[in-house]
């Protein structure tokens, strides 16, 4: 049980937002193997404020897809707390604030990780979003702008004084983008900067990982976001972990491929179905990472926009992927 604010989420591991892929299915089909609260990708305030349909789309969702976390990006006080209101009016169950995003169309504008530069500004936002709503609030944060400049402490304390719930740390810094690998001290030195709710990220890729993420930093939840791409069974890997102190046994295939065609069902009938095998290509390639005809399947793949020749091929690459190997070579 983790408490965040009013809202209390069955366990401490979290889903986090990742643009292009944390959507409505790939997040329900998260819950279904434990996490217990996900977040959609980041959201413009602006596109919200201005109504734009991509920025409400992103918010799609279903009763199954609960709690639900909506992150919001930006850098205008007035606008992020408009924006809020906005979410919090559309289903939100809880808030949370980008400033960990570093991509350069981003934080060109001042949003993102770019908000770690300027804490005043941290300040205000975070004041205005506060004042906006009642919801449980989090912000998602970097270690630093970059190794110079290491401030997670910094934007946390000011983050606490301002009534958010939560911190989100994930503990690399903006310059170093996704490259090296996160720093998880940083985690522990906000846990014991703040009183409030200190949620850890960067680098978890099994249940093994989670649980030191905990002990090592002290952190109250994990977040996840890689270690999850074609690989949901991680987040009942963190929980048998948490139990057993061993890991969980991966699936079979015919699990995989079960997965696969669920979560494939579950994209053709969200949002732009016509758009699914699309949007499907990519879970699928790594779903089949490290798999015997893996390459060939995927290079094919790549190459279908149908989804009845998709189909027909997943059906082929686990036909043969399940042959035994005496088989192949004949
Ligand atoms: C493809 C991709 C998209 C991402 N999009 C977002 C985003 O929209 N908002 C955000 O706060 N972080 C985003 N992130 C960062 C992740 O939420 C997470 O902080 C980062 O991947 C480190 O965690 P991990 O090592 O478990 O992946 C994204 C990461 C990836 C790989």
């Amino acid at each position: 049980m983790m408490n965040l604010g009013s809202l209390k989420i069955g366990n401490n591991i979290v889903l986090a937002p990742m643009a292009g892929i944390s959507n409505l299915s790939f997040r329900v089909i998260a819950r279904e193997k434990g996490c217990s609260l996900a977040f959609t990708e980041m959201i413009s305030a602006n596109g919200l404020v201005r109504q734009n349909l991509k920025s409400s789309d992103y918010m799609l969702s279903s009763s199954e897809d609960k709690p639900l976390g909506v992150q919001i990006f930006g850098n205008d006080p007035v606008i992020m707390a408009e924006a809020a209101q906005i979410v919090a009016e559309r289903g939100a169950d809880l808030i949370d604030i980008n400033m960990g995003c570093p991509v350069k169309k981003v934080v060109k504008n001042g949003a993102g990780a770019a908000l770690l530069k300027d804490p005043g500004l941290v300040s205000q936002i975070l004041a205005a979003v506060r004042k906006a709503t009642q919801k449980p609030l989090t912000v998602k944060i970097r270690s630093g702008w970059n190794v110079q400049n290491i401030n997670a402490v910094q934007i946390a304390r000011i983050a606490e004084e301002q009534g958010v719930d939560a911190v989100i740390v994930h503990a690399r810094t903006a310059v170093q983008g996704f490259s090296g690998s996160a720093d998880w001290t940083v985690i522990e030195k906000v846990k014991n900067s703040v009183g409030i709710k200190v949620i850890g990220n960067g680098d978890v890729k099994s249940g093994g990982d989670a649980w030191r993420m905990v002990e090592t930093t002290g952190c109250d939840g994990v977040m996840i976001g890689r270690g999850s791409l074609g690989n949901p069974w991680i987040f009942t890997d963190v929980l048998t972990y948490q139990s057993t102190k061993s890991t969980h046994v991966g699936p079979t295939l015919h699990e995989r491929k079960e997965m696969i065609l669920r979560h494939f069902n579950r994209e053709s009938g969200f949002g732009d179905g016509s758009n699914s095998v699309k949007r499907f290509r990519k879970h699928l390639l790594w779903y089949t990472r490290g798999l015997r005809g893996g390459s060939a399947f995927r290079a094919k793949v790549t190459a279908i926009s149908e989804k009845k020749l998709l189909l027909q091929e997943i059906e082929n690459f686990f036909e043969q992927a399940e042959l035994p190997y005496q088989q192949i070579r004949s």
